[in-house]
């Protein structure tokens, strides 16, 4: 069977968004829970200001409780702040991110698109000097909040610096969830006449419920890595009308249903969910969730 390598972003994306203040305990919890999932790559914070992000908080924390686990924890980082306060936590995994758009940027991470990638091609040299694994980030691919939609000439750009910089991989992100099926396909077309899809991972948000038919457009073109957040919980605070990322448990049935391994279990994400849900004010939105168990192996008839 083809594998697909999946990144939970639930810890990250998810909680980043929600108006509840979360324990430590808790968000270690739902860390270890995805891993007994079977979950290999996380998402599982981020180092930045607690005023703007107060979710997301004492992030060092959670790394310290967790670090001893055998899989890739990564910390989410904006600027120079944030990358010296990962390396003294000693975080061996990094995620920078910028966008297509320069109103995003501004708005996301106070910097012009250039100036961000001067910022994170500095850090890059010295996460690589210190064997560092970085991701990159490139947000508002298919659409953007205040600038409408992209260009895929600037994506191609931008990602190619991305790796150039030194990025182990690259997730292009519909931020926003505003995506059609057939953008993407046109989208991935135009992104592999000039770069190779190898180590370039998919990030949908499912705004408009599009979100599992744009991961099937987009694997049509041979990427193999996905996002997803437990769930469909989260949203960008930048991105005003963006809703949850598509949720882990649907991306996971998609994918197995169609005959790939993910090396994770639906039923186990299923559970993780309905724990997750006691800790929330609003119920999750996940439609595979809402559903189980009565349709939770049809793709198996
Ligand atoms: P700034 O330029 O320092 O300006 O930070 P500021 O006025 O916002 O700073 C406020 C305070 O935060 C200052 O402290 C800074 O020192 C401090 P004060 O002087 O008031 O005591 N500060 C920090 N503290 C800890 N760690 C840091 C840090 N940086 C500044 N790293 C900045 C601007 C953008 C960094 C800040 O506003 C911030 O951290 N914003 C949050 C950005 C964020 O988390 N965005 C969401 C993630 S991106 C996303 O969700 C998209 C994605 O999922 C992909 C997709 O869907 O497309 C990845
Ligand atoms: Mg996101």
């Amino acid at each position: 069977m083809e594998k697909i390598k999946f990144v939970e972003v639930g810890p990250r994306d998810g909680l980043q968004n929600q108006t509840e203040s979360f324990s430590l305990d808790f968000r270690i919890e739902l860390i270890e829970r995805l891993v007994n999932c079977g979950v290999e790559s996380l998402e599982a914070g981020s180092f930045v200001s607690p005023k703007a992000i107060p979710q997301m908080q004492d992030s060092e924390k959670v790394f310290e409780a967790l670090k001893s686990k055998a899989v890739d924890l990564s910390f989410l980082v904006p600027n120079r702040k944030g990358f010296d306060r990962a390396v003294t936590a000693g975080v061996r995994s990094i995620a920078l991110f910028t966008a297509t758009s320069e109103a995003f940027v501004q708005k996301n991470i106070r910097m012009s698109i250039d100036d961000s990638m001067r910022v994170f091609e500095e850090i890059s040299r010295e996460a690589k000097d210190r064997k560092m694994r970085i991701r990159g980030y490139l947000s508002t691919v298919f659409g953007c909040p205040y600038e409408g939609r992209q260009s895929v000439t600037s994506a191609i750009e931008l990602t190619k610096r991305l790796f150039q910089m030194g990025c182990d991989e690259v997730s292009l992100g519909d931020t926003i969830g505003v995506a059609h099926p057939r953008q993407v396909r046109e989208f991935w077309k135009d992104f592999r006449s000039e770069l190779s899809v190898k180590n370039v991972a998919a990030h949908f948000h499912d705004t408009r419920g599009a979100a599992l038919a744009n991961i099937l457009a987009t694997l049509e073109s041979e990427v193999r890595i996905f996002d997803g957040s437990v769930g469909g919980l989260g949203g960008c605070p930048y991105a005003a009308g963006a809703s949850g990322n598509v949720a882990s448990e649907e991306v996971i049935w998609l994918l197995e249903g169609l005959g790939f391994e993910t090396g994770i279990s639906l039923e186990e994400l299923l559970t993780t969910a309905a724990w997750l849900e006691t800790h929330l004010k609003n119920p999750l939105k996940s439609k595979l969730y809402r559903s189980a168990p009565k349709h939770l192996y049809y793709h198996k008839v």
